[in-house]
């Protein structure tokens, strides 16, 4: 399947870094095609509100940013993968941003499954992030969740870690036909 990973954090060899090569090496292995889009290192700005795709032109954003990369490829993928460092109890801002202009595609339309891969310093930090990830991910988009991963202290880049989520990437089996179409 097309896998589309989000990834929140402005440190190309950081945490999070470490977290989504070892799901995207476990998830190749299985034959999946894994997308990963640095939203830190691109120029995306927060949703204006205009709400133009809603009222004029569904998957449209009137925004000519670098989000008009990512929006091809999460038209095409079954499963996201939200990827962040916890930044005062959430996502990253620049995350955010992105997430919050999906707004202009609705539901993207092959859109199935999803898992969320968390970084802190601390532990115990997530109930935000997995607030907006059950309710407007899991719920709203209505997709199957597929795991959500986190390391905390020095849990990050642990072996450990890196050897779980490279299991759970290779564990990903294909929707299957009747998933695709329900
Ligand atoms: C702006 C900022 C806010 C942070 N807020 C928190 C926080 O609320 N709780 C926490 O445990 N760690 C917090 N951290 C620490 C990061 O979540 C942690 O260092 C993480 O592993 C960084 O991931 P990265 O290497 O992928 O960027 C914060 C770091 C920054 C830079």
């Amino acid at each position: 399947m097309k896998i589309i990973v989000m990834n929140g954090s402005p440190r190309p060899n950081g945490n999070t870094a470490a977290m989504i090569r070892a799901y995207k090496a476990g998830a190749e292995r299985a034959g999946h095609e894994v997308t990963v889009f640095d939203v830190c290192r691109m120029n995306i700005k927060g949703c204006l509100a205009c709400e133009y795709c809603h009222t004029k032109d569904l998957r449209n954003c009137i925004q000519k940013d670098d989000m008009h990369k990512i929006y091809p490829v999460l038209d095409e993928a079954e499963m996201i993968v939200l990827a962040s460092p916890i930044y005062y109890h959430g996502f990253s801002g620049q995350l955010q941003c992105a997430i919050n202009r999906i707004y202009a595609f609705d539901h993207p339309k092959k859109l199935k499954r999803a898992a969320l891969l968390l970084s802190s310093g601390d532990k115990g930090v997530y109930d935000g992030a997995i607030f907006e990830y059950n309710n407007s991910f899991l719920d709203y988009l209505h997709l199957e969740d597929m795991g959500i991963f986190t390391a905390a202290g020095d849990e990050n880049k642990s072996e450990d870690l890196l050897i779980r989520l490279t299991a759970a990437g290779e564990a990903l089996t294909e929707p299957d036909e009747t998933e695709k179409l329900s």
